[in-house]
């Protein structure tokens, strides 16, 4: 059984999250940027003695709104970078921030410490590791923000806890990154953000990039219905982009499949799929405001 708080663990790289950052649309330099910082961390980083004069926690923040691929963003460029690393070997974890902070006072606190002194620590020992820390708003939310009647004290306590635990393990693993992700940038506290060796914001997609994740999108229906390869050359598809625009990443895929469904007929044979239908399903998804 996997210990408490953790909810995936695999060696890297990992075919599954290289498909993930193949199929992350984002500016190339932003790409080229997040990879060159893992690699910073898992190889650069080991050599620096100095830790007053180049001071580096091991951590990289990814905030931004919902559906903008933080996740997949985090898991994809944790693999991309170790395969830039010929033949190295990085454990991967990913932690379950929500089985860590608990109601019950004091357990969250506790919770923290033991899993990053006992089951962090001794991952860590074995060898260069990267722990995703998605939604860290909850483990390190902002101390200031917190009213002491609302919000019991124990929850002040469990960021403590984090802080100080996050900055005794930079000290002791070199190889030790975290790559956490939030929506909610206000909601964290600004020691963990001032802590980052990379605070990136995720933004939605440009329309060249809505351009290209509803391409990615099709070309993978495409591949089994080859008809719908045809609806990307049509010059209506241009309409089906500008539609897209302003969406996440996430609603734009969805909005994709969504247009499967306006019929009947097309659920059963997708070859039937037209521009005019993505176009209804992506008006439909911008009536939802999220
Ligand atoms: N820029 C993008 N390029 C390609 N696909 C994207 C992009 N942004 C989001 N997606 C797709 O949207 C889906 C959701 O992505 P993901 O779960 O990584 O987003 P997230 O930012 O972590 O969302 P949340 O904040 O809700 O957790 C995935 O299928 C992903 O491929
Ligand atoms: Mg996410």
């Amino acid at each position: 059984m996997q210990d408490k708080g953790i909810l995936d663990l695999r060696n890297l790289p990992n075919d599954e999250f290289e498909e993930l950052w193949k199929r992350i649309v984002l500016p190339d330099n932003i790409k080229t940027q997040l990879q060159a910082q893992v690699l910073l961390e898992l190889t650069l980083r080991t050599q620096i003695t100095s830790k007053a004069a180049v001071p580096l926690h091991g951590i990289i923040l990814l905030v931004g709104p919902p559906g903008t691929g933080k996740t997949s963003i985090a898991k994809g460029v944790a693999s991309a970078a170790v395969s830039a690393l010929n033949n190295a070997k990085v454990k991967f974890i990913e932690v379950e921030p929500h089985n860590l902070s608990s109601s019950a006072l004091g357990k969250s606190q506790r919770e923290i410490r033991r899993f990053l002194e006992d089951v962090i620590t001794e991952h860590a020992k074995q060898g260069p590791l990267i722990v995703l820390l998605d939604e860290v708003e909850t483990l390190v939310s902002d101390r200031s923000k917190m009213s002491m009647e609302a919000n019991p004290v124990d929850v002040h306590r469990a960021t403590d806890a984090m802080l100080a635990g996050l900055d005794n393990l930079a000290a002791r693993f070199p190889q030790l990154l975290f790559i956490a992700t939030s929506n909610f940038e206000g909601a964290l506290d600004p020691a963990f953000i001032s802590r980052a060796d990379l605070v990136l914001r995720i933004d939605k997609p440009t329309r060249e990039a809505c351009e290209e994740i509803l391409k990615d999108t099709l070309t993978a229906f495409s591949e089994k219905w080859k008809e719908i390869k045809k609806l990307m050359t049509d010059p209506k598809f241009q309409k089906v982009v500008e539609e897209a625009e302003g969406l996440d990443g996430r609603q734009i895929r969805k909005a994709v499949i969504g247009a499967l469904t306006l019929s009947i007929d097309t659920v059963l044979n997708p070859n039937l799929l037209t521009n005019q239908m993505l176009l209804k399903s992506l008006k439909q998804a911008k009536t939802i405001k999220l």
